[in-house]
């Protein structure tokens, strides 16, 4: 049984709430992405309750603060255990020299542009992008939350790349406006993908069909 390179994107007030879906995955995907909305309802917590069940965690609160406050809730993720934290690249240069310097050894920074999947793709918003990712690598953050139409670009610059806005054919859109495949995106060159509704709604083909 391979495992997929996908992170479950758990967007919810409660783990208990994907308590089905989190046992059918195991050993069938990668991690697990816990946002803000049920990192605030959970508390810290939910990354202890994660690991134990042997998942890797990716927390994604894209922090966006001065320098000292990056550095110090970088700290206090890496002491939680999760394996990967976001940051915005727009918090500035020293936040994510702070960040990278101040990781330990097994988190990893993922930089997120201010572009995010939900806005839609123009030459301006993908050169601003560009931009952004160059900034980060000259900080020393390890990857970056890429949309697939940007991937081709990025892997010049990263080699970590994980790209949310995935969504199968027949799929609903939601408010994801730069949306791709899970094939077009591994295929373009993203490491992982990042689902969270694609993949309630079609567990068993998640689970059974799907190749990556
Ligand atoms: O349900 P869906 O697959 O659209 O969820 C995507 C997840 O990826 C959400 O948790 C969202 O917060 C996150 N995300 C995103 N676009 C980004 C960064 C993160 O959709 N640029």
């Amino acid at each position: 049984m391979s495992v997929k390179p996908i992170f479950f994107a758990i967007d919810g007030k409660s783990i208990d709430e994907f308590e089905f879906e989190l046992k059918r995955l195991e050993g069938h995907i990668y991690g697990i992405k816990v946002g803000l909305e049920l990192f605030i309802s959970e508390g810290p917590s939910v990354v202890e309750k994660l690991k134990k069940q042997g998942w890797k965690v990716f927390l994604d609160l894209k922090l966006h603060d001065i320098p000292n406050t990056v550095r110090e809730s970088t700290k206090s993720v890496a002491n939680l255990g999760a394996d990967f934290l976001t940051i915005h690249i727009a918090s500035d240069i020293e936040a994510l020299i702070e960040a990278s310097n101040n990781k330990g050894n097994t988190l990893q920074i993922l930089g997120v542009s201010s572009a995010l999947t939900s806005r839609a793709m123009t030459n301006s918003v993908s050169e601003e992008i560009n931009k952004e990712f160059k900034q980060a690598k000259e900080c020393g953050v390890d990857g970056v939350i890429c949309p697939a139409s940007e991937i081709s670009k990025t892997k010049e610059i990263f080699n970590l790349i994980v790209t949310p806005g995935i969504r199968l054919k027949n799929d609903d859109k939601n408010d994801q406006k730069n949306v791709a495949t899970p094939n077009f995106a591994i295929n373009e060159g993203a490491k992982y993908i990042v689902m969270g509704r694609s993949i309630r709604n079609n567990l068993d083909y998640i689970i059974n069909d799907l190749e990556l």
